[in-house]
């Protein structure tokens, strides 16, 4: 297998990035590949947070649970410009391939060069986006009246621009996940709605929505402890899974297969 490049992006924060990076990661180590895990939002550093939190969380319940490698990188490690900047993510990615398998980078809720031009390197481009109007129009903006796509917005430009850049070297075109997350468990005209302007907007500029992660407290119980999903069973044993914990669960796994990898 060549290594696959995953990119978590979206221009808006709390969209679910770094807690996507984090179950991802975790569910690729499980299953014996070697990941890499990047972290170009240095800024606010939470998926190296979350590493670091595992590692203390092991050292003090003496327990060996897998751990990627990770690497952290600043806007001024690449010398300022968009080709240095290219360059040293060229670099980067091509160094941790010679020992992983996947992988796997986090991005701000902002667009930094850094972060945009990763998007040029992505096999998978995953964006999680909340399931509601505010996260749509990161994407498209939306006629109020008639309740229709007008044109692509900014993160949608984006990554058509990296799109551009990526087919210049000559690199098979990104597989775009959009994976919608939080979602509530009742059914509603927004919720609906939401779906029918993603389906539409999915032809228009090329990608795939795929049924993230529920609206759950588990996904915000586990960071402090550095602990996936795919960890409490071996931590506190099966029987600690509540209902809620195995759907949870479930729905990473889908989303891992979602990937297909190979
Ligand atoms: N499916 C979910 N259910 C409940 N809370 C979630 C879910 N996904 C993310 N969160 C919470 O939302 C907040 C933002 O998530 P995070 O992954 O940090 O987003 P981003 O990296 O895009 O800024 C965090 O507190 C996280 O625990
Ligand atoms: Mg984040």
């Amino acid at each position: 297998m060549r290594t696959h490049v995953i990119i978590i992006g979206n221009e808006k924060g709390g969209s679910g990035k770094s807690t996507t990076v984090m179950h991802l990661a975790v569910s690729l180590l499980r299953q014996g590949l070697r990941v890499t895990v990047v972290d170009l939002d240095a800024r606010q550093g939470t998926i190296s947070r979350y590493f670091e939190n595992r590692q203390l969380h092991m050292k003090k319940h003496s327990l060996d649970l897998p751990i990627p490698e990770l690497l952290t990188l600043r806007a001024e490690d690449g010398g300022g410009d968009a080709e240095g900047i290219e360059e040293l993510l060229a670099g980067v990615f091509e160094d941790a391939s010679n020992n992983a398998d996947v992988i796997i980078a986090d991005t701000p809720g902002s667009d930094t060069p850094m972060s945009r031009l990763a998007h040029s390197f992505a096999d998978t481009l995953i964006t999680p986006m909340n399931d509601s109007f505010i996260d749509l129009d990161v994407l498209a903006k939306i006629d109020p009246g008639t309740m229709t796509i007008k044109n692509p917005s900014h993160y949608a430009e984006l990554v058509w621009q990296q799109r551009m850049i990526r087919a210049k070297r000559g690199r098979k075109a990104a597989d775009w996940i959009v994976m919608r997350n939080r979602m509530g468990h009742t059914d509603s005209i927004n919720k609906r709605e939401i779906e029918r302007l993603l389906a539409d907007l999915a032809k228009r500029i090329g990608f795939r929505t795929v049924a993230g992660f529920s609206e759950r407290v588990i996904f915000r119980e586990l960071f402090h402890q550095g602990l996936t999903l795919m960890d409490v069973a071996e931590v506190s044993g099966e029987s600690a899974l509540s209902m809620s914990h195995i759907a949870a669960r479930q729905e990473v796994r889908a989303l891992v297969e979602a990937i297909n990898l190979s």
